[in-house]
């Protein structure tokens, strides 16, 4: 690391389902510093759940909203942060991502859908999990490979090694 003034030990980049949020507690537990994630600073900022932003207001409202969350978290959050799988899709998120430490958790298109089933809901995959995340990650995968300072292959690695493998690099 280094890259950064301030703001984050580490941000976590990559598809639903990557594992983000699990892995940014433990690391921010073992760390003795907070977690945050930007999907939650999104809903409280606008007082209603990410799927029904989706449903409300639309795909580019929403994105929006998450610009305005990521930037201002990467200003002013000191622990690991947690960005939504989509917000490397805005170039000024990437832009300001190169003045941080990034992450970049990579899955299989299954190991994804998989998790996903078993959480919360994800607006942009109700028509299917697995072939909506293959298109998504094809699309994707430059612009995390692009911001991300490393990137954890997690298909064999179980959380416990994920978090090993962030902490050992910090
Ligand atoms: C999205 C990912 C979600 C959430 C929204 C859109 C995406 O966050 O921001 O449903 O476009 O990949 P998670 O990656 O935390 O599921």
């Amino acid at each position: 690391p280094g890259a950064a003034v301030s703001g984050p030990v580490a941000v976590l980049v990559g598809a639903p389902g990557a594992g983000k949020s699990t892995v940014g507690m433990a690391v921010a537990a073992r760390l003795g510093v907070a977690f945050r994630d930007t999907d939650a600073d999104v809903e409280s900022n606008l007082g209603m759940s990410v799927s029904d932003v989706f449903l409300e207001h639309g795909e580019e409202y929403f994105r929006a909203a998450e610009r305005a969350a990521v930037l201002t978290a990467l200003a002013e959050h000191p622990g690991v942060l947690a960005l939504g799988g989509g917000a490397v899709l805005d170039a000024g998120v990437r832009a300001e991502l190169a003045r941080h430490w990034v992450v970049y958790l990579d899955v299989t298109a299954s190991d994804a859908a998989k998790r996903v089933g078993l959480a919360r809901d994800r607006p942009l995959l109700v028509e299917g999990p697995r072939t909506r995340l293959a298109a998504l990650l094809k699309a994707r995968r430059p612009l995390y490979e692009e911001v991300a300072a490393i990137t954890v292959d997690t298909a064999a690695l179980g959380i416990d090694d994920v978090v090993a493998a962030i902490l050992i690099e910090l």
